[in-house]
C-alpha cells in the first residue's frame, strides 16, 4: 500500500462539487447559475493514495479515515489556505522556439496582428525559428516553460502544435509535446494545428496547403498516434469557413476530437457556428462571435475558451462572457500562451483578467480555469475537481478565502501544487524530481 499524503484543514477547500452536482450527478460542463457553486468545505482536508483523492471532506472525518489506515502519512499543512483543484489550462502553443517582444512595439505604433502575419511576421517568424531548433533546444525551451506553468498552479494543459507548418516540423514539434508529458509532472494533451498559418511555400495557394493537412499531415499524425486533437484558424485572411471545415471532417474521420480558433478578429466570421456544426469540444477565442453562434454554442454544448490575456495584450474588446453566461454557453479560461498574442504563463492572472476586463465572479473564474477547463480538454473524469476517485492534483494558495485570489490581481498566490499526489511545488518553489 503507497504512502498516504494528508492536505490537512484548509481555510477554504473548493472542491468544484456542490450539492446541485452531487444531486443531479451531472458530470457534464458548468453552465449559468452552477459555475458559481464552489462546493466549498472550511476547514476540508484531502487525503491521496497512490496519486488518487481517496477522502474529502471535513477535517475531523479525516482523522478518522487515518486512523484506519497502517503506513507512512505526509502531512501538508493548509491551514489559512484555499485549496483548489490544480488548474487546467485549455489552450496553449507550448512548444516553439524565440520571442517577438518588437511586434508589441509594432503594433503599439499602429500596427495590426494580422498585418503583422501577411508581411510574414507573426506566426511565421515563429515558424522559421522553431523548423530550425533542435528537438532537443524545443524540448528544453518548453521544459522550462512548464516548470513555470507548475509554479503558477497548472497540473494539466492542451498544447497545439502549429508552428512547424510542413509534415516534418509539425510531427517534431509534437513528438516534443509527447516527450514533456512523458518528463514533466504536468500532464500534456496534445492537439495538431498544421493549419494554423498558411507557409509562404504556399502563397496564394491557401486550398494546396489545406490538401496538404488533410492528404498528409493528418494521416501521418494519426499513424504516429501524436495527437488527441485537431484545430484550426478559422479566420478572414487565413483559412476560410469551407477550409477550415474541410479539415475538420477529415480529422473527425480519422478519431481526432475538434477544437476551432473561432471569431478572434473578424467580426461574425462563423468559426464558433462551424464549432457547434462539427461537434467540437471546444471553440476558442470568441472576441467577435454573433449572438447567432453564441445561441449553437450553447445548444451544442461545445466548450468557450475565452482568453482574456489576448484580448488585453492585442489591445482588443474581451469576449462577451457575461452574454454566454447568461445564455447558458459552457465558459472555459486559459493564457493561450504563445510568443505572439499572449506571452504569458499565468493562469491566475488569466482569472484576474476575466474578472476585470469580461465581469466575471471570481467563482466563475475558478469554475472556468478548473472544471470547465477539463470539459474542454475532456478529462473531467480524471480532474477540475475533488472527491474520491480523481486525480489528486492540487493547487494551494496563499488566501484565506478564494475571492482574494482576484482580489490581489497581478500577483503570484500560489504556495504548494500537488501532482498525482506529489508535492511539486512547495513555498512557491519548485521540489526538484527524483
Ligand atoms: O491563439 N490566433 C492564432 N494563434 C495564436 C497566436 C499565435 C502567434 O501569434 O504566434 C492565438 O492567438
Ligand atoms: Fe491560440
Amino acid at each position: 500500500m503507497g504512502k498516504l499524503l494528508y492536505v490537512k484543514a484548509a481555510g477554504e477547500l473548493v472542491t468544484l462539487e456542490g450539492e446541485e452536482r452531487l444531486r443531479t450527478g451531472d458530470n457534464g460542463p458548468r453552465t449559468g447559475e452552477a459555475m458559481s457553486q464552489l462546493g466549498i468545505i472550511r476547514g476540508g482536508s484531502i487525503i491521496a493514495r497512490d496519486g488518487e483523492i481517496v477522502f474529502a471532506g471535513a477535517d475531523e472525518e479525516a482523522l478518522e479515515f487515518l486512523g484506519g489506515c497502517s503506513g507512512e502519512t505526509e502531512t501538508v499543512d493548509a491551514r489559512g489556505m484555499v485549496v483548489t483543484p490544480g488548474l487546467v489550462d485549455p489552450h496553449t502553443h507550448l512548444v516553439y522556439a524565440g520571442s517577438r517582444e518588437e511586434e508589441l512595439e509594432q503594433r503599439l505604433q499602429g500596427d495590426t496582428y494580422l498585418q503583422i502575419l501577411q508581411r510574414g511576421g507573426g506566426i511565421l517568424s515563429t515558424a522559421r525559428r522553431t523548423a530550425e531548433a533542435a528537438e532537443d533546444e524545443l524540448f528544453a525551451e518548453a521544459y522550462a516553460r512548464l516548470n513555470q506553468f507548475l509554479l503558477h498552479g497548472v497540473t494539466t494543459l492542451e498544447a497545439k502544435s502549429g508552428y512547424g507548418l510542413t509534415p516534418e516540423a509539425e510531427l517534431k514539434q509534437l513528438r516534443v509535446a509527447r516527450r514533456l508529458d512523458e518528463r514533466h509532472a504536468i500532464d500534456v494533451v496534445s492537439t495538431f494545428m498544421g493549419a494554423h498559418a498558411v507557409p509562404p511555400s504556399f502563397h496564394g495557394n491557401t486550398d494546396g496547403y489545406v490538401r496538404q493537412v488533410v492528404e498528409e499531415m493528418l494521416p501521418a499524425v494519426a499513424a504516429a498516434g501524436l495527437a488527441e486533437y485537431c484545430d484550426v484558424f478559422c479566420e478572414r485572411g487565413v483559412f476560410d469557413l469551407a477550409q477550415s471545415e474541410r479539415i475538420l471532417r477529415a480529422a473527425a474521420a480519422l478519431g481526432f476530437r475538434l477544437k476551432v480558433h473561432a471569431d478572434e478578429i473578424a467580426a461574425g466570421f462563423g468559426g464558433a457556428g462551424l464549432a457547434a456544426r462539427v461537434g467540437a469540444v471546444s471553440a476558442e477565442h470568441l472576441l467577435k462571435t454573433s449572438p447567432e453562434d453564441r445561441a449553437r454554442l450553447a445548444q451544442s454544448g461545445t466548450v468557450a475558451v475565452l482568453l482574456p490575456g489576448t484580448a488585453l495584450f492585442l489591445m482588443e474588446q474581451a469576449a462577451d462572457a457575461r452574454a454566454m453566461i447568461a445564455e447558458g454557453v459552457a465558459v472555459a479560461l486559459s493564457t493561450d500562451c504563445n510568443p505572439g498574442s499572449s506571452p504569458t504563463v499565468s493562469m491566475p492572472f488569466i482569472m484576474n483578467a476575466a474578472c476585470l476586463t469580461m465581469r466575471m465572479t471570481p467563482a466563475e473564474a475558478l469554475t472556468a480555469s478548473t472544471f470547465n477547463a477539463a470539459c474542454a480538454i475532456g478529462r473531467e473524469k480524471q480532474i477540475g475537481s475533488l472527491r474520491p476517485g480523481k486525480q489528486a492534483d492540487l493547487t494551494l494558495f496563499a488566501a484565506d478565502n478564494y475571492r482574494k485570489l482576484q482580489y490581489h490581481y497581478g500577483m503570484n498566490l500560489v504556495h504548494t501544487v500537488i501532482k498525482k499526489g506529489r508535492v511539486v511545488v512547495s513555498g512557491g518553489v519548485l521540489v526538484q524530481g527524483e
